[in-house]
């Protein structure tokens, strides 16, 4: 059930990137970085799909994409409010520019969304992580230290 073993990995690795935020004490910020964790947990399984580290499943793929979007939609409201905490990255820059941080964050949901209705190949995953990738960074550089 190689499906099942991936999905339990991904779903695994989640929860240890949880564990890494035990140090911050604001709530609101704890949410937005477990979001962040699971997203990046999904890229992760993507990748190592990509690198033939695991074997190529087009449902897992497409599903572990979809969860991507899911996620990026989810998680956009956690940002909005100005919280902070001594172990956040998040820049002030986002509440000055929120519109082009939430544009930044329909991007990445749009790049997994269209992966998750489009990957038919193992091909398709390796062409894939670099747009996809290209989001993270795009919002990152400007708005996480
Ligand atoms: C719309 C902006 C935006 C996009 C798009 C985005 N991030 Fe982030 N990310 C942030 C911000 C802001 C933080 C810092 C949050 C904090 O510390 O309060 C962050 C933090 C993180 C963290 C650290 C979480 C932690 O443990 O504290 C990881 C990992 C991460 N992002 C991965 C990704 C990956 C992978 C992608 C792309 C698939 C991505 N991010 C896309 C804004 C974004």
């Amino acid at each position: 059930m190689p499906k099942l073993r991936l999905l339990t990995a991904a779903l695994t690795l989640t929860a240890t990137v949880a564990v890494a935020h035990q140090g911050v004490s604001n709530p609101a910020v704890m949410a937005r970085m477990n979001a962040m964790s699971a997203i990046s947990a999904n890229v992760k399984t993507l990748g190592t799909m990509a690198k033939g580290q695991v074997a190529f499943d087009r449902m897992v793929a497409r599903a572990v994409a979809a969860s991507i979007a899911d996620h990026a939609t989810r998680s956009i409201d956690l940002f909005e409010a100005p919280e902070t905490d001594p172990k956040s990255e998040a820049l002030p820059a986002i509440w000055d520019n929120y519109a082009d941080f939430a544009a930044k964050s329909e991007d990445m949901a749009r790049v997994a969304q269209s992966l998750a209705g489009s990957i038919e190949t193992l091909a398709d995953v390796q062409a894939g992580m670099e747009p996809l990738g290209q989001t993270c960074a795009a919002c990152h550089k400007l708005y996480r230290e």
